[in-house]
């Protein structure tokens, strides 16, 4: 995939966290589907949990939706338990991995320097990975969310990612799975801070690297966002879960 072919189409990416048995499965095939019959202005992919990464790549094969894993190793292979490596996540179809998500810097305690590691594995294998960053609200309420967040854009980006496919995701921890979307105001200032801190480390392909946003995105609220500044698609948790509201976000992009 060339790099012009990613940044020019919104990208809806879902990320089904720790949810999904086999029966999800039916789920995706009908985003497939509903795609296959209209094609979508979006790029779109889903991310199950690594135990149906695999047939549900098979499922969705040949049909507009990539696939992708929630987080990969750092290496390529070894002694980690319950790690995978990003060439298991390609040789289970996954095109994609999402990197640094605040739940495993907050559950596993992964620090920015591991997640640019991570990325840096991902990228040299061929993955395209999506970095996420965002404050908590203690953060945000003290003033620092703006100066907090471009810190985590430096150093989770590792520079070997300089001419590679990647996305950078903007998720604010107070907005994830509680409801409560950040502002437009808040996405726009956030998005601008992101994109400036991205053209000062890549130049130009930092101009237009996608900077998604995420933290209950819903078909409700989904136009709005992505229609403001320096959207360049949606990571969705919830909301990915059913195929209709999964379709709707992705028809409002
Ligand atoms: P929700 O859409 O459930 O708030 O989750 C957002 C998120 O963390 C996606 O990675």
């Amino acid at each position: 995939m060339t790099l012009s072919s990613t940044t020019s189409r919104p990208l809806i990416a879902g990320n089904w966290k720790m949810n999904g048995l086999s029966a999800a499965l039916d789920e995706a095939r009908a985003v497939a589907a509903a795609l296959e019959s209209q094609a979508s202005t979006a790029r779109v992919a889903i991310f199950p949990p690594s135990t149906l990464l695999s047939r549900l790549s098979e499922a969705v094969r040949g049909s507009p939706v990539a696939t992708g894993a929630q987080d990969c190793h750092g290496k390529s292979s070894g002694a980690h338990t319950g790690d995978i490596s990003a060439e298991m996540i390609l040789d289970a179809g996954g095109s994609l991995v999402i990197c640094g998500h605040s739940e495993r810097r907050t559950d596993h305690g992964e620090t920015s320097a591991q997640v640019a590691g991570k990325a840096e594995a991902a990228a040299a294998a061929g993955l395209e990975p999506i970095v996420c960053v965002g404050e908590t609200l203690e953060t945000r309420e003290a003033g620092d969310a703006v100066a907090f967040v471009v810190a985590q854009v430096r150093e989770s980006l590792p520079a070997s990612l300089a001419g590679k496919p990647f996305n950078l995701a903007y998720e604010p921890l107070w907005a994830i799975g509680t409801g409560r979307t950040a502002s437009v105001d808040n996405i726009v200032e956030m998005h601008a801070a992101i994109r400036a801190e991205l053209a000062a480390i890549f130049g130009e392909q930092g101009k237009v690297v996608p900077i998604l946003y995420g933290g209950s995105v819903k078909p409700e609220n989904a136009g709005e966002i992505l229609a403001a500044a320096e959207v360049g698609g949606a990571l969705v948790g919830g909301a990915s879960l059913k195929a209709t509201d999964f379709l709707a976000i992705i028809r409002a992009a």
